[in-house]
């Protein structure tokens, strides 16, 4: 390391040979730190590329590169004839930042950002996104260890073809046209859903349909029902639409319409999880669906319809959509490919009615011009090939067996502490606490031992009615969920 002070004008300047950044940036980040710091005034002359050269022993070209740098930039200016200086033009009281007058130190103003981004922070703090690896119970993994990897690999290695170059290009924001139509007829199958095509815009999963949904659909202060309890992404996904939002209550048969009218008649949105109320697992009942689609009719209100784990029940056939029975194009559905296939994908979709179809199109465009093509061609492949339905067939039964084995782990090692039902549908389950119990507390000190849990409590807006833990099944082998909960009695054994 080399320590000089000049006696011109630069501070001590300290390069130091062993650093990994080079001699010529060294001098560059040093006198612009110095400049933006305030400690070298706009005007102050600077020593000449040849005395700085000199003085720490390196090649004078290397002071000229950076000298040259910072003059590019703005930050030094030459006078013909006279030598370098600080520019002059820069407005020194903006360079250094304000002094805390208490404290003397300089001092980095605090940054708020606006209502929206406030929100956005409180779902970060949430955790939600912070994942480290799959870890027992994360409720959000399909089984990725029976995922066919080597059929998708090839299906998508076919649209990598060199002679292929336009699948490189944008694609439709919509998404490609083919994957439209076989969703289109999988719904028109599956789910008793009449669809055309030309109402599917391919989203990158759910969170993003919702987004959108909330852009399109909502004005800032519009009432929008949410499910209470609910998905925390769908709550801030509102709220930074600036929507006002009114929690429903959900009981054994979904969402509480009479309750939704009572709170606001005349909100301008409803968010339902209809085939398998998230966390909750209920179902909307026949009644409750039909009275919802009235009353979206007679406020003119819309539905969001999330159908995220839909395809799969273990009882029966899939439930038909709410989609399937709304007359007056009121629901916007959202499905996605993040439990059916795999969450990396990020490719979903929503049905929109035909009059809308045009302003989510262009809000998806706008968003991020659509999703890569490759992707969505072989998922395509997927459907026309048979793949889809053959893997949907045998995911059911292995999550049949997945729900069934934890179900029994629990009754088994803590049904002193927990109760829970057999779920007849979906890739999670509630296990409830008595009355009373933390669940937040319980969770914390679960997750510092490994173990990936939801508070039941934490995703009611209101006064939760009840506390519990929310345990996803599906994506771990049987002896890794015997294993989570022996883990769990383990832990429970400690102090908390
Ligand atoms: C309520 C709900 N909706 C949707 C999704 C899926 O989101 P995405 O399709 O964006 O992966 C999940 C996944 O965990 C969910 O819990």
């Amino acid at each position: 390391m080399t320590l000089l002070w000049l006696e011109s004008s630069l501070p001590m300047v300290r390069i130091d040979r062993n650093h990994p950044a080079s001699l010529q940036r060294q001098i560059y980040d040093l006198i612009r730190e110095a400049i933006l710091g305030g400690a070298l005034a706009p005007g102050t002359r600077i020593p000449s590329t040849r005395s700085l050269a000199a003085e720490l022993g390196i090649a004078r070209i290397t002071a000229s590169n950076a000298f040259d740098q910072l003059i590019a930039e703005g930050y030094l200016e030459t006078r013909k004839g006279d030598g370098t200086y600080v520019g002059r033009t820069l407005p020194d009281d903006l360079l250094a930042l304000p002094e805390d007058p208490r404290l003397g130190t300089r001092v980095r103003p605090p940054q708020l950002p606006s209502h929206r981004g406030q929100a956005l922070e409180r779902l970060w703090d949430q955790g939600v996104y912070q994942k480290a690896g799959l870890r027992p119970f994360q409720m959000d993994a399909p089984a990725l260890d029976a995922f066919p990897f080597e059929l998708w690999g090839r299906l998508e290695s076919r649209h990598l073809d060199r002679s292929a170059a336009m699948n490189l290009a944008y694609c439709d924001p919509a998404g490609h046209p083919p994957l439209r139509e076989a969703i289109a007829a999988h719904l028109r199958a599956h789910r008793a859903m009449a669809c055309d095509p030309g109402q599917i815009i391919i989203t990158h999963g759910s969170r993003q349909a919702l987004n959108l949904a909330a852009q399109v659909l909502l004005d800032p202060g519009d009432a929008a029902w949410i499910e209470d309890p609910v998905c925390p992404d769908a709550r801030t996904a509102f709220t930074c639409a600036g929507a006002h939002l009114v929690p429903v209550p959900v009981d054994e048969q979904g969402l509480d319409v009479a309750q939704g009218e009572a709170l606001a008649p005349g909100a301008r949105l409803a968010y339902v999880t209809p085939s398998h109320q998230f966390p909750l697992g209920v179902t909307l009942s026949l009644s409750r669906r039909l009275e919802l689609l009235d009353w979206a009719f007679r406020a003119q209100a819309w539905i969001v319809e999330d159908d995220f784990d839909g395809e799969f029940r273990y009882a029966g056939k899939p439930l038909a959509s709410l989609h399937g029975l709304d007359r007056q194009a009121r629901v916007i559905y959202l499905g996605t490919f993040s439990r059916a296939l795999f969450p990396g994908l990020r490719l979903g979709y929503m049905v929109v009615p035909q009059d809308l179809a045009k302003a989510f199109r262009s809000a998806r465009a706008l968003a991020d011009r659509g999703s890569s093509l490759v992707p969505q061609m072989a998922l395509t492949d997927f459907f026309n090939e048979g793949h889809f339905q053959r893997h949907l067939r045998r995911m059911r039964i292995v999550y049949g067996e997945r729900r069934n084995v934890l179900v029994e782990a629990i009754r088994q090692s803590l049904g002193h502490l927990l109760s829970v039902r057999v779920p007849d549908s979906g890739l999670d389950l509630v296990a409830d606490l008595e009355a009373g119990s933390g669940d937040v507390a319980l969770v914390r000190q679960l997750a510092r031992g490994g173990i990936k849990l939801i508070a039941l409590s934490s995703l009611y807006q209101r006064t939760p009615s009840r506390s519990g833990l929310v345990f996803g099944f599906a994506g771990f082998p049987e002896r890794s969920l015997r294993a989570g909960i022996g883990r769990m009695v383990e832990l429970l054994g400690e102090p908390g």
